[in-house]
C-alpha cells in the first residue's frame, strides 16, 4: 500500500511517537509505503508532501511537537477544498490517510470520508482529552504531569509570600487538564467550564482555609470557565477556523475579584502553550506507539471513516463520527472527588 499520514489542529507531545509506529510497522511489516502531508490539512489540499523511511523516523518518539508541522485548517472553508485533496490523494497514487488530530481534524476526516469517498483512518490526540469515543487522547498526560509540577513550583512561593495564586490552564471547553492537574497539585479551588464560576464559593473557600491557619492557596482555573454572573464574562472574543474562541485571560480576571473580596495579595499564571511543549510522559509514549500501530493495520485491513480508541486497557477503534458527534466534557464524578479538597 501506498499509505500518507497528518497531523493536525494544535499539536501535543506524542504525535512523533506516533508518526514513527505508523512508518515503522506499515514499512516494515507489511511492505509498504508511507509519506507525510505537511501543515494538517493543508498538505493535501496544497500538495505538500514529505517522504518518509525507518531511518528519517528513528529517534523522534521522545521529541515534541511534529515533525509534520500542523495548521488548523479547515478545507471545507476553501472553495474547492475538498476536491484539491482528493485530487492529491490520487496523484500521490496514495490508497489511504491516516489523520491524527481532535475534534476539528477527525471532523474533516469524517466529513471527507462520508461526502467525498476518501479513504482515512483517524488517531485521536490532543492535550484537552475533549474527545468522545475514546477514553484518553495522547498528550494529556504530558499536560497534566506540566501543570502539576507547575503547581508544586506556585506552592513554595504562595506559601513564602502569603498569596493566592491563581493558575490558568488549557483545555478549551472541558475541565479536564484543569481537574485531573488540580487534583494532582493539591490545588485549593478548581474552576472548570462544566460548572459556573460562583464567586462566592471560592471566596468562602479561601477564607475557610485561611481561617484554619493556612496563609496562601492555590486556585486553578481552566481557560474555558465561565461566570455564572453572564454580565461578568467577555462574549467579544476572536475566533479560529473552526469557530472556535480564543480563550484566554479567566486567570487574571479571578485574581483581581479574588484580591479585592478577602483583601489578600493574590497573582494570576498562566501556563499556556508550556503545556503543549517538549518532551511526551512515558505514558503518552507509549500510548501514541499503540494507537499508530492499531491506525497501520486498520489501514491495511481498509476499516476507513474509522477511528482508534482507547477503552479502559484496550485499544480498539470506533466510527469516527462517533468521536466528532458530542465534545467528551469532564466527568462529573471526578470533580466531586476534586471538591473534598476546596476549603
Ligand atoms: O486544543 C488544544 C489547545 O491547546 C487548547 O487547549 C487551547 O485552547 C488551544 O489549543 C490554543 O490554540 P492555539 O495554539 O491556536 O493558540
Amino acid at each position: 500500500m501506498r499509505l500518507a499520514i497528518l497531523t493536525g489542529g494544535g499539536d501535543c507531545p506524542g504525535l512523533n511517537a506516533v508518526i514513527r509506529a505508523v512508518v515503522r510497522h506499515s514499512v516494515k511489516n507489511y511492505g509498504s509505503e508511507v509519506v507525510g502531508f505537511l501543515e494538517g490539512w493543508r498538505g493535501p489540499m496544497d500538495n505538500m508532501v514529505m517522504p518518509l523511511s525507518l531511518r528519517s523516523t528513528e529517534s523522534i518518539i521522545n521529541r515534541g511537537g511534529t515533525i509534520l508541522r500542523t495548521s488548523r485548517t479547515n478545507p471545507f472553508n476553501t472553495e474547492g477544498g475538498p476536491e484539491r485533496i482528493m485530487a492529491n490523494m490520487s496523484s500521490n497514487g496514495l490508497d489511504g490517510l491516516i489523520a491524527v488530530g481532535g475534534e476539528d481534524t477527525c471532523g474533516v476526516a469524517n466529513r471527507m470520508h462520508k461526502e467525498h469517498g476518501l479513504n482515512v483512518v483517524c488517531i485521536p490526540k490532543t492535550i484537552d482529552n475533549d474527545l468522545s469515543a475514546t477514553d484518553f487522547t495522547f498528550g494529556f498526560d504530558t499536560a497534566v504531569n506540566i501543570v502539576a509540577e507547575a503547581i508544586d513550583r506556585l506552592h513554595t512561593t504562595a506559601e513564602s509570600h502569603n498569596r493566592v495564586l491563581v493558575c490558568e490552564v488549557m483545555g478549551r471547553n472541558a475541565g479536564w487538564i484543569a481537574c485531573y492537574g488540580g487534583i494532582a497539585g493539591g490545588a485549593d479551588f478548581i474552576l472548570v467550564p462544566e460548572r459556573p464560576i460562583v464567586i462566592d464559593d471560592v471566596i468562602e473557600a479561601i477564607k475557610k482555609s485561611h481561617g484554619r491557619g493556612r496563609d496562601y492557596s492555590i486556585v486553578v482555573v481552566a481557560e474555558g470557565a465561565k461566570f455564572a454572573d453572564d454580565s461578568l464574562n467577555d462574549n467579544n472574543v476572536e475566533r479560529d477556523d473552526f469557530g472556535h474562541e480564543k480563550l484566554g485571560g479567566i486567570g487574571d480576571k479571578l485574581a483581581r475579584f479574588i484580591e479585592a473580596r478577602t483583601g489578600f495579595e493574590t497573582r494570576a499564571t498562566t501556563l499556556g502553550h508550556i503545556q503543549r511543549g517538549g518532551s511526551p510522559t512515558a505514558f503518552d509514549r507509549v500510548l501514541a506507539t499503540r494507537f499508530g500501530v492499531h491506525a497501520a493495520d486498520m489501514a491495511h485491513e481498509e476499516k476507513w471513516g474509522r477511528m482508534v480508541s482507547l477503552k479502559g486497557e484496550r485499544v480498539t477503534d470506533v466510527p469516527v463520527e462517533d468521536a466528532v458527534d458530542k465534545l467528551k466534557t469532564l466527568d462529573l464524578s471526578l470533580y466531586k472527588v476534586a471538591e473534598v479538597f476546596f476549603g
